[in-house]
């Protein structure tokens, strides 16, 4: 990036220009001031069709009024974090503001405040920043400014866009210095707007609206349901670039297999919606592995758990275990297989009605068999699972919520997620794997650093379920034929 404008006097070099939100910055000239406030067009955007999913935000919005009468509640977007200096992470917006407005914006806050006079319901207000002003010097001499950061929504715009009315942020801690009655903030996002209502919200009220806004995400409506199919479809073809390019894989390292996985989340997406794991060899056994620095070799597995993020940030979450040369050996189809037929009996107890553990307990009972066949884990399986012997090469639990997180709704109660029963339009990861780690003196050579993942992303419906994922072959024998065609053998 280019520098900021730098400052003539000793005095100001020790204020980065970032900082000064309002006002002429010294040291430019009368002349040079008043001629950039004028000689800009008019670039207002007029008659702006709502987002598509406005109306869904807004069935959303409506659904946690009703849960909330007569409190005002404050979901921040999140600020920008610094990386260093002047420089900043890139931003990627809270999810449940995300989930309320349709909205990205980093500062912004959405309050919903009771209507005046007892009347049911909310004003729904969203808080942002206006288009720079030009007058007074802060749209070139400030670091928010759209000089350097990009043109910006007007109010007025953003208001036609999300359907929501929109007022400048900057007016927003007066508003809250004067509210009364109860207040709710979603905190981990805006530390300043947490530290101006320190003192009208507490803890245990505040966790009730991120529970309720976790919970309200457990059944997908339409629009997400489309959005996580776009997410798995692009992830699909990141898996095809991926096997194309492992020639240059083996010729580097796991880097070349995640960078041509974030190519391809760039140009269709937002980004990754998590670190990509790319673990060749015995990393796959690691089951964060995502330093991805490591060799890729001929004759060994690449475990690759990748997932595209959409624009709307709806994010997939699919693994798969490929041979580097094409073809499993023996062993390797074995293991594969088992951890196959384990998530083919976790994928059948997808269905509504079902509880959620369900997929798990099926697909723990297959690796568990397969566990006691080879001869790893003294029998009966029924002893094995009931002492969870088994958890030594299967590890993790089977699947969870995906959505606008990879782990979504993580802050739903447990009576409502863990140990509740599943419905149309949630969409869930099913992803048993067996891991036998290189230093696992238990299990014969031949298996150490071998580990299996397979993960496909399961949509609940009326009548079971619709695997998402589907564009991504599974089966050994299939997962063969479609690298070969990929890669014209
Ligand atoms: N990629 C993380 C997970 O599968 O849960
Ligand atoms: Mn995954
Ligand atoms: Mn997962």
């Amino acid at each position: 990036m280019t520098d900021e404008l730098t400052p003539e006097t000793p005095d100001e070099e020790e204020q980065p220009i970032k900082q000064r939100k309002n006002g002429l910055y010294p040291g430019v000239s009368d002349e040079l001031a008043e001629n950039m406030k004028s000689g800009w067009a008019d670039t207002e955007l007029h008659d702006l069709a709502p987002i598509a999913q406005a109306g869904h935000a807004a069935d959303r919005r409506a659904a946690l009024s009703a849960r909330f009468p007569g409190e005002r509640l404050v979901i921040p977007a999140g600020l920008l974090k610094t990386r260093a200096n002047d420089t900043e992470y890139a931003f990627r917006a809270a999810t449940e503001y995300v989930y309320l407005t349709g909205d990205q914006t980093d500062g912004s806050v959405l309050v919903l405040e009771p209507r005046a006079d007892g009347a049911e319901g909310h004003e729904e207000t969203l808080y942002r920043l206006p288009r720079s002003n030009r007058e007074n010097g802060e749209f070139w001499l400030n670091g928010m400014g759209e000089l350097w950061v990009g043109r910006r929504h007007s109010l007025d715009e953003a208001a036609a866009l999300l359907g929501i009315a929109c007022k400048d942020v900057r007016e927003l801690p007066e508003q809250l210095r004067e509210a009364t009655g109860p207040v709710r903030v979603v905190r981990g996002y805006d530390a300043p707007l947490e530290q101006a209502l320190h003192d009208k919200v507490t803890a245990e009220r505040d966790e009730e609206l991120r529970v309720y806004l976790s919970e309200a995400r457990l059944v997908k409506d339409a629009f997400e349901i489309g959005e996580l199919q776009k997410a798995v479809d692009a992830t699909a073809r990141g898996f095809a670039d991926v096997v194309k390019v492992l020639d240059k894989a083996e010729a580097t390292s796991e880097r070349y297999i995640e960078g041509t996985f974030f190519l391809r989340a760039r140009v269709e997406g937002n980004d990754v919606g998590y670190g990509s794991i790319c673990a060749a060899g015995p990393h796959a056994t690691t089951l964060h592995w995502v330093r991805n620095d490591g060799a890729v070799r001929s004759g060994e597995l690449l475990l690759l758990d990748a997932g595209v993020e959409t624009i709307t940030l709806y994010t997939a979450d699919v693994t798969r275990t490929l041979p580097i040369n094409g073809r499993y050996t023996d062993l390797q189809r074995k293991i594969y297989d088992a951890v196959y037929e384990a998530q083919e009996a976790g994928i059948a107890a997808v269905k509504p009605g079902a509880s959620f553990r369900d997929f798990h307990d099926a697909a723990q009972r297959v690796l568990a068999e397969k566990l006691v066949e080879w001869g790893l884990v003294e029998g009966p399986v029924e002893r094995v699972l009931e002492l969870g012997l088994q958890r030594r090469w299967t590890l993790h639990g089977t699947g969870h919520m995906l959505g606008l997180d990879v782990h979504d709704c993580a802050a739903a109660r447990t009576e409502s997620y863990v140990n509740g029963t599943l419905e149309p339009g949630m969409v869930l990861t099913v992803e048993p794997g067996l891991y036998f780690q290189a230093d696992d003196l238990t299990v014969p050579e031949e298996y150490r650093g071998i580990g299996i993942r397979i993960e496909d992303d399961i949509l609940v419906t009326e009548d079971g379920n619709r695997n998402l994922s589907t564009a991504l072959p599974r089966r050994s024998d299939e997962v063969e034929a479609w690298m070969a065609d990929l890669l014209g053998k």
